[in-house]
């Protein structure tokens, strides 16, 4: 097939002084690079650099020649940057700018990154912030101006629309659905790559009957693979392809943002192959997940969950953040490779299909990129039309269909892998016949169901597909068959549902009083609570250690000046920090807090609040001022607790 041509438009840019300012501040601090600003903030490479070296603006024109004016026609005047009184909100005018990209006939279905053939510019859905929350409620986003500018990140956030082709009567000949055999099984491997894939399917046989089931309820147990989880199938598969392309040079670093199972099975695939890997993981996921890639020699970098994916911080601006300054890397980018669809249309999908010799009546999956229930739906589409594809979506994200369904738009949810605030290009919703949305609290403790009754090892996701698939299945009849994907492994989990004061202290399963001890049922208030001190976050390491040191406490709140929360110094912190060589003795301390930690209201029994001491030495209680925002009212130590009990 011939290469066809695309034309790669640029369109009107409109931006404020404050952008400016900002990409200005943002370079200078070498927060980020001069193009990062620029696609951040909408702010041309050329005047950010004027403005940095104080170049005067010729009047009407900017650096790259384009004619500037303001809002109401006025022609945008010398240094304008340094005049606030101007109108603050600036358009290019005239025609935008063309260029002709060829793309390759081969990546016809999801165009990879660096062919970016359009650029979209219909404002995506609204961004989400999600703060942590151990009783999962909701709460204020603290965005800011700039997080919520969803329309500069849309070129990094992988969310544009899929240039996907695919339909049921494609040609397996002319098209990347290629319909190639499964792998053949052998006796010895060559390495573990080979293993990846032909995992078993199990009949669930307690569950599904205890919710009176009548179909036969399968689960397909892609926790056998190599590296633990259903996504070293597109990891072998995005590398495999990207080679042929010699997209991966030798030396290679692959960076990916990642839930933490497509870093693993990239770091594994690295391993082997000899590349370098990088995984860009948010904050929520497990330290589990971070041990895993560091085993397998990959770096981890950890980036805010609270701050959702159109801002500045989150894995995607980072990942290509770290692309550009990385000589030789590469982003595969899952939410956006075709590869990723692929492997599971080829395999997973393929595998399902001969297991069951083709009767199955229903598949129930989730949706992370949706690489996986995406390919699995195409190809039973082709394959099999009657079988009903269902998606599960946790409380919180927006992925699902009709959107009415999509409540609770923005709260944390707790369970790894699935759910967004974006719909990634990879998830193709044509092909999902139904939608369910399950919160943690039926997510958790089917996971755990799974591991004790079914005695199935595997990770959260796992318990939210099957919660969903006890409801969908129950309008099959006996003699029908669903079958169910299982994500990932229990060995992803351990610090989190598989333990049980994780789960009770987040209100996931019951805080029982098996030691009958009096105290269990009062309330937090019950305490006597030294008054509540902070430092500000301006104060340096190494006063904040003295201290800590003069008044024999391991940790200290910090707050800024009006008084907003910001987190915990501690020593063990400290320590990390000052090891890993990212804090010095006279950087502020807001630069080396702890901000992830067990909150309780004050309404919580101290039974839950021993549990959460059990967790972690200390917790923090937070109280809803008048406005019903959370605010923080003191801290709570294992000491605080004795002392009343004891
Ligand atoms: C645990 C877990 N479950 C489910 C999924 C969803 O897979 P997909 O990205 O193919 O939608 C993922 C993806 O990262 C995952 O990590």
């Amino acid at each position: 097939m011939m290469p066809r041509k695309y034309i790669r438009k640029k369109p009107e840019r409109t931006y404020t002084a404050e952008d400016l300012q900002n990409a200005v501040a943002d370079v200078a601090t070498n927060n980020l690079t001069y193009r990062q600003a620029s696609a951040l903030y909408g702010v041309p490479v050329s005047n950010i650099f004027n403005r940095i070296k104080g170049r005067q603006i010729p009047e009407g024109k900017l650096g790259s020649g384009r004619k500037y004016m303001a809002e109401d026609g006025r022609i945008i005047p010398e240094n304008y940057g340094a005049r606030p009184s101007i109108s603050p909100v600036y358009k290019i005018t005239g025609a935008p700018t063309a260029e002709i990209v060829e793309v390759p006939a081969a990546q016809m279905d999801e165009v990879p990154a660096v062919h970016t053939v359009e650029i979209r510019p219909a404002t995506p859905s609204a961004p989400i912030h999600c703060l942590r929350s151990v009783h999962g409620a909701s709460l204020s986003t603290g965005g800011s101006k700039m997080d919520a500018c969803n329309l500069k990140t849309e070129n990094v956030v992988p969310a544009e629309p899929s240039k996907c082709t695919w339909h049921k009567e494609a040609d397996p000949t002319n098209s990347p659905h290629t319909k190639k055999p499964l792998r053949p099984l052998k006796k010895i491997h060559a390495n573990a790559l080979e293993t990846v894939g032909r995992t078993p399917i199990i009949r669930l046989n307690k569950i599904p009957q205890s919710y009176g089931i009548k179909c036969e309820v399968l689960v397909k147990c892609e926790y056998f693979n190599p590296g633990g989880s259903v996504k070293d199938r597109i990891a072998v598969r995005m590398i495999d392809d990207a080679e042929a392309l010699g997209k991966i040079k030798p030396g290679a670093t692959i960076i990916e943002p990642s839930s933490g199972n497509t870093g693993i099975g990239l770091a594994m695939v690295c391993a082997i192959k000899g590349y370098k890997c990088v995984v860009v993981m948010p904050e929520k996921m497990s330290q589990e997940k971070v041990d895993t890639l560091e085993a397998l020699g990959a770096k981890v970098v950890r980036t805010p969950t609270d701050q959702g994916s159109y801002s500045r911080n989150s894995t995607f601006l980072v990942s290509h953040k770290l692309q550009e300054e990385t000589p030789n890397s590469i982003i595969l980018n899952q939410y956006k490779n075709a590869s990723n669809p692929l492997a599971h249309y080829d395999t997973t999908a393929a595998e399902i299909y001969e297991q069951c010799d083709g009767k199955i009546d229903m598949v129930v999956g989730g949706s992370g990129t949706g690489g996986t229930i995406s390919g699995i739906a195409r190809r039973m589409k082709e394959i099999n039309p009657s079988c009903k594809i269902v998606c599960v979506d946790p409380v919180g994200s927006i992925l699902a269909r009709p959107d009415t369904l999509n409540v609770n738009r923005g709260q944390f949810w707790e369970v790894e892998g699935i759910g967004y605030d974006f719909v990634p290009t990879t998830l193709d919703r044509s092909v999902i016949d139904e939608w369910i949305k399950i919160s943690d609290q039926e997510s958790m403790p089917m996971a755990k169901r799974l591991v004790r009754e079914e005695g199935l090892l595997c990770g959260g996701s796992s318990g939210a597909h099957v919660a969903a698939a006890m409801k969908a299945a129950a309008k099959l009849e006996a003699g029908q068959r669903c079958v169910i994907i299982l994500p990932d492994s229990i060995r992803n989990y351990l610090s989190k549902f598989v333990s049980d004061a994780w789960m009770e202290v987040r209100h996931l399963q019951p805080c029982v009083n098996s030691m009958n001890y009096w105290w269990w049922e009062n309330k937090v208030s019950k305490l006597t609570l030294d008054p509540p001190i902070s430092i500000l976050g301006s104060v340096s390491c190494r006063k904040t250690l003295n201290l800590l040191r003069k008044l024999g406490i391991n940790e200290i709140p910090v707050c800024e000046e009006n008084g907003k929360f910001l987190g915990i110094a501690m020593l063990a912190e400290l320590f990390n920090k000052f090891m890993a060589r990212k804090i010095k003795p006279d950087t502020h301390i807001s630069n080396a807090l702890r901000t992830k930690f067990i909150k309780i209201k004050p309404d919580a029994t101290l039974g839950v609040v021993s549990k959460a001491l059990h967790i972690d030495g200390f917790v923090v209680l937070m109280e809803d001022n008048e406005e019903g925002e959370e605010q923080f009212a003191g801290l709570i130590t294992i000491g605080d607790l004795l002392q009343y009990i004891m």
